[in-house]
């Protein structure tokens, strides 16, 4: 039986490099594949979302990629119009969705709101993004994308700026790259420095150095990977006031790094990459959307087939 059937994926950390290997390849035999072969994996599966923050990306690629593969979505994109106005609990909520699925993606403002839905969802859940904790769908795409672009992920050098304190992609992604032999580079702001009670577990595994300075190891990055500060966290707007546009990367900055530098953003972005960077063989933030569609096909197809596909 396929090892990842009926799994819940709550955390990057439950992957090993060979897991992600695995998907890795399993999300290139779905390019491969023609639309008619692509639609008969998870034929008449259903999947429910369940948002209780915004997203474009990650909803709507769920949504193409259980279409992609047969299957068909419901769900709740805007908690406002739901029972859960009327006092109904997270917990009854996950109830009923997995009666009407077979699987379930949850994004929740809450760290630990995934692992407590798998507690009480009859069908597996999906976290889909957990307060400021863990993306791991996220993190997995974003493997994904720079194992396709760089040809390997062993031996890089990543520099991972902007909100690394609230940003959740920053973590599920550190915690994935944990599984390589790569080179880290935090870069940010010092309030927004990543939280210490994560690198005692991270530094277990990857080694990784930190600075304010974006220019200073610019010139050896194999990887830029941006990301927004994430206003929507702040306790205070006032801290969030004095960080705003902390880091622009713009054609500038571009020009200091290596010809075949990729830069990577999970995106939503505000002002941290200027729109001219975009046509620029170096951004790949929009092919990494686009990836983002055919890893969570390759997670679908595992978590709803005995047999892997
Ligand atoms: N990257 C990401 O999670 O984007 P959304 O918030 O639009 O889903």
């Amino acid at each position: 039986m396929n090892k990842f059937y009926q799994k819940d994926i709550i955390s990057i950390k439950d992957f090993d490099k060979e897991q992600l290997e695995e998907i890795f390849s399993f999300t290139d035999k779905i390019m491969r594949m023609d639309s008619t072969e692509r639609r008969e994996i998870s034929k008449g599966k259903t999947l429910a979302y369940l948002f209780y923050e915004p997203s474009t990306r990650t909803r709507l690629s769920f949504d193409s990629a259980i279409a992609s593969i047969g299957g068909n979505s419901l769900g709740i994109s805007d908690i406002s119009s739901s029972s859960t106005q009327k006092g109904e609990s997270l917990a009854d909520t996950v109830k009923i969705m997995s009666i009407y699925s077979d699987v379930l993606v949850l994004r929740h403002p809450l760290d630990g709101s995934s692992r407590f839905a798998a507690e009480v969802s009859s069908k597996p859940v999906i976290n889909a993004g957990s307060g400021t904790e863990e993306h791991p769908t996220q993190a997995i795409q974003d493997l994904f994308t720079i194992k396709k672009e760089k040809k390997m992920i062993d031996g890089l050098k990543i520099g991972i700026v902007g909100d690394l304190k609230y940003g959740r992609t920053v973590y599920s992604l550190l915690h994935g790259l944990g599984n390589y032999d790569v080179d880290v580079h935090l870069i940010s702001p010092e309030s927004l420095r990543i939280r210490t009670d994560s690198t005692y577990e991270i530094k277990k595994r990857l080694s990784f150095s930190e600075s304010t300075d974006i220019e200073e190891h610019i010139d050896e990055l194999d990887v830029l990977y941006v990301t927004r500060i994430q206003k929507e966290r702040f306790p205070d707007e006032e801290e969030y006031l004095k960080v705003k546009g902390s880091y622009i990367v713009g054609m500038d900055l571009l020009k200091k790094m290596k010809d075949d530098a990729i830069v990577l953003h999970p995106l939503p972005r505000l002002d941290e990459i200027s729109t001219d960077i975009d046509s620029t063989k170096n951004a790949k933030y929009f092919d990494q959307a686009e990836y983002g569609k055919y890893t969570r096909a390759a997670l679908l197809g595992l978590t709803l087939n005995q047999d892997g596909f």
